[in-house]
């Protein structure tokens, strides 16, 4: 494969959350698509993982039912935050289901003295975790090459829409679908999605504070901009029309190179949840 069309299955790997009804594809294309998860990388190459592929009708149905319970519930329960509906679920050609195993964590460094233990296990949860990512990540890259479109649904890690999971399709409870990747033929041309500019992430050798992102523009995007970074069809936010009044004097911070002039860094805060509680949602309702 080219460098070039490497590169295209990346950028068409695009979350297309509307599928074709009534559509099917081979299992020697599903085969291919799951293929590609085996294929990650993986911690002490544990494959912490098993792949559910759901093609038949009826379980497709049943898993998309637990969906729609998962998004009522986050609708309930976790407002302001902008999930789609689910519904689309309905015409995939297949869900893939992939469980992460959390025995196999014990394969990772392991603390021999105490004091040790908080240094190995937390970064333990992150090599599970990043093993997970990568096995998905691959698997929606296959679907990418194939020509079909997915998405990557985390709430089947929620706990009640686990155990419902776990009991439609069998697995054991303590394993968790990490990653739930609808498939389908996608029924709209979503190839363009937002993303930071690359002068703005990329740091040759060194930390640029200058392009380190202040807390508050971390609020700025999860109350104000957050249901539009997740869901215009634009790379750039520059192409926004409404782009003034969207971000006014966060701008700069958004679409150029430099996002903190002052080079100024700011000390650890409590991380664990959003200082400004979400307004998005409610924004865009009015
Ligand atoms: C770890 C992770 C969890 C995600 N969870 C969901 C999810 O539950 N539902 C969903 O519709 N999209 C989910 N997404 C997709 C993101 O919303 C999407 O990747 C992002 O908005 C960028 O869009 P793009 O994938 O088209 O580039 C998730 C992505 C990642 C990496």
């Amino acid at each position: 494969m080219t460098e070039p069309l490497f590169q295209d299955v990346i950028r068409r790997r695009r979350s297309v959350r509307k599928f074709e009804p009534g559509r099917s594809v081979g299992r020697d294309v599903l085969q291919r698509i799951v293929d590609c998860g085996r294929w990650a990388p993986s911690g002490a190459n544990v494959q912490c993982w098993d792949f559910i592929v759901v093609d038949d009708p009826a379980t497709r149905d049943a898993v998309t039912a637990v969906f729609l319970r998962q998004a009522q519930r986050l609708v309930d329960h976790a407002k302001g935050f902008p999930a789609v509906k689910k519904t689309y679920l309905a015409n995939t050609v297949a869900i893939v289901l992939v469980l992460g195993d959390p025995r196999w964590k014990a394969c990772f460094p392991q603390a021999t003295t105490p004091e040790f233990d908080a240094e190995y296990r937390d970064n333990n949860e992150a090599i599970f975790l990043c093993s997970l990512g990568a096995a998905i990540q691959n698997i929606q890259l296959g679907v990418a090459a194939e020509g079909l479109t997915s998405a990557w649904l985390s709430g089947g890690g929620e706990d009640e829409t686990n155990r419902e999971l776990a009991e439609l399709l069998g697995y054991p409870a303590w394993m968790k679908a990490y990653g739930t990747i609808p498939i389908g033929v996608p029924a709209a041309d979503q190839n363009r999605r937002f993303r930071r500019p690359l002068a703005q992430t990329l740091h040759w050798n060194r930390y640029e504070p200058r392009q380190y992102r202040q807390h508050a523009q971390v609020d700025f995007y999860e109350s104000t901009l957050r249901p539009f970074a997740m869901y215009r069809d634009e790379e750039s936010m520059e192409s926004w029309p409404d782009r003034a009044e969207m971000l006014g004097e966060w701008n700069d911070a958004f679409v150029g190179a430099v996002t903190n002039p002052g080079g100024e860094l700011e000390p650890e805060a409590d991380f664990s949840r959003p200082r400004v509680i979400g307004q998005a949602t409610k924004r865009r309702k009015t």
